[in-house]
């Protein structure tokens, strides 16, 4: 089978074949919004999909010249969204024995601490874009840390790859060692100077970022507003009510508010482009805020799991009367895997303790099409459908012994779906398709990602 990437590429066509699966609703809220197709075929154009359907109703369409890249045993799905990540955090993953608090400032500031040096900040993007492309993600919200070289190397590195990415540096001026906080003024002056120079660059979404309200005082939550109200199509990234600790903390240094989300709401920073991580110990009244403001909630299981933060209430926060809007994040460093497709393992561990069942397909909505509309993005990514950004990940139903003799016997797409996110697993990921090209191949000979690492031997 021809490799279609990288290469001499004489036309911007591309086809793909397979068995695909793509959720075009939310089922949560609406049923029968699976599109399966057993023996596919997707066609690309400039980047986009022209069309996908049934392989022997659609073949006809192919240009001449074109050759097919056929996936055999295997599910083509769209790309995957995480909606909550720390990409500085990589060094410090898996860190032993802490609540959040405490891990903070035990193992992330002092990690935090090294992005001063551009050298570091530029290895760990690079590191962090091949896990995330060999682990089948396409699309990103991603915190970086305060220091702005460390936001210019995570969209210098989006960029090479042409990645669907949301980032921003993150705010902090109080409660952190002290190189590693700005003041308001400076965190508005630096945000702004990259937003000018990111937001909107090809395929490049700028976040305003306050890390929690601990670390922002009132005069650096306002400013993070008015970035908001300066700019169009700005979004906002954030923590909220994590652990019980972290919420008493926030109420004693903002006596005056109502609850958390409150803090974020007097400052402008509750909307249709916010997303809150975590939201484990939220009430009722934060759901309905969320509901009627639009913003979205980032579930980050294997985190809450690590941290001992607590179980989400998925299906108190999608109930149907006022759902809110859901997407999954891994959480790195405080999350264990980049894979998204353990999150939906342990994602389905965290309703099970809640006595609850998510089912595959709304665990492969959340994975998709749940992060796009979490993250307003659903009109052209989440989806495998004519005229949706062609962001794909495709899985190899067979990629371990166990792996393949288990698939053998699904009995339907639902069954199969299952066993891939409760056996989540690296080896499954055979390629990642960013924009109509192949950025990661497995089976590429000496290096499986486009554009390799380099191989100067100082590894982060
Ligand atoms: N709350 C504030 N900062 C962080 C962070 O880096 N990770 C997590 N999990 N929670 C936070
Ligand atoms: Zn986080």
């Amino acid at each position: 089978m021809p490799d279609l990437a990288p290469g001499p590429v004489e036309s911007s066509c591309r086809a793909l074949r397979g068995r695909a699966a793509s959720l075009s609703g939310n089922p949560f809220l609406v049923e029968g919004c699976l599109d399966h197709v057993e023996d596919a075929l997707i066609l690309i154009e400039d980047g986009r999909i022209a069309s996908f359907g049934p392989y022997s109703d659609t073949a006809d369409r192919i240009p001449p010249g074109v050759s097919v890249r056929h996936y055999e045993n295997a599910l083509i799905l769209p790309g995957l969204i995480d909606t909550h990540v720390h990409y500085p955090q990589l060094q410090m993953i898996a860190s032993y024995g802490e609540q959040l608090l405490t891990w903070l400032s035990k193992y992330t500031f002092p990690a935090e601490l090294e992005f001063a040096d551009q050298t570091h900040a530029e290895r760990v993007a690079k590191l962090f874009f091949r896990e995330i492309l060999g682990a089948g993600t396409t699309t990103a919200a991603v915190y970086c840390t305060v220091h702005p070289g460390s936001v210019e190397a995570f969209f210098a590195e989006s960029q090479r790859f042409n990645t669907r990415m949301i980032a921003g540096k993150v705010l902090m001026d109080r409660n952190a060692p002290a190189a590693l906080l700005d003041t308001a003024q400076r965190g508005y002056d630096e945000s702004k100077a990259l937003i000018a120079r990111w937001h909107g660059r090809g395929r490049q979404l700028y976040a305003v970022t306050p890390r929690f309200a601990p670390s922002c005082t009132s005069a650096q939550l306002d400013a993070a507003g008015a970035l908001l109200r300066e700019h169009d199509g700005l979004f906002l990234q954030t923590h909220l009510c994590e652990t019980t600790d972290e919420i008493a903390w926030v109420m004693d240094l903002f006596p005056d508010r109502a609850s958390y989300l409150d803090v974020y709401a007097r400052s402008g920073l509750v909307g249709p482009r916010s997303i809150f991580g975590h939201a484990i110990h939220v009430s009722e009244d934060d759901f309905c805020t969320c509901h009627a403001t639009g913003a979205a909630i980032a579930h980050c299981p294997t985190s809450n799991g690590f941290l001992g933060s607590g179980l989400f209430r998925m299906f108190d926060a999608l109930d149907p009367r006022r759902p809110v809007r859901v997407g999954l994040g891994t959480d790195v460093g405080a999350g264990t895997s980049l894979l998204l497709l353990k999150t939906l393992g342990d994602a389905y561990k965290v309703a099970a303790l809640r006595g609850t069942k998510l089912d595959a397909q709304r665990a492969f909505w959340l994975a998709t099409l749940g992060g796009a509309e979490a993250l307003r993005l659903d009109d052209r990514i989440g989806r495998i459908a004519d005229g949706f950004e062609a962001d794909l990940c495709i899985l190899d139903l067979a990629a371990t012994p166990l792996l393949g003799f288990r698939t053998g016997s699904c009995r339907d797409i639902d069954d199969l779906l299952f066993v891939l996110m409760t056996l989540g697993d690296h080896r499954m990921v055979r390629a990642t398709w960013v924009a109509g090209e192949c950025v990661y191949d497995r089976g590429r000979p000496n290096d499986p990602l486009r554009y390799p690492f380099p191989s100067d031997g100082a590894q982060p």
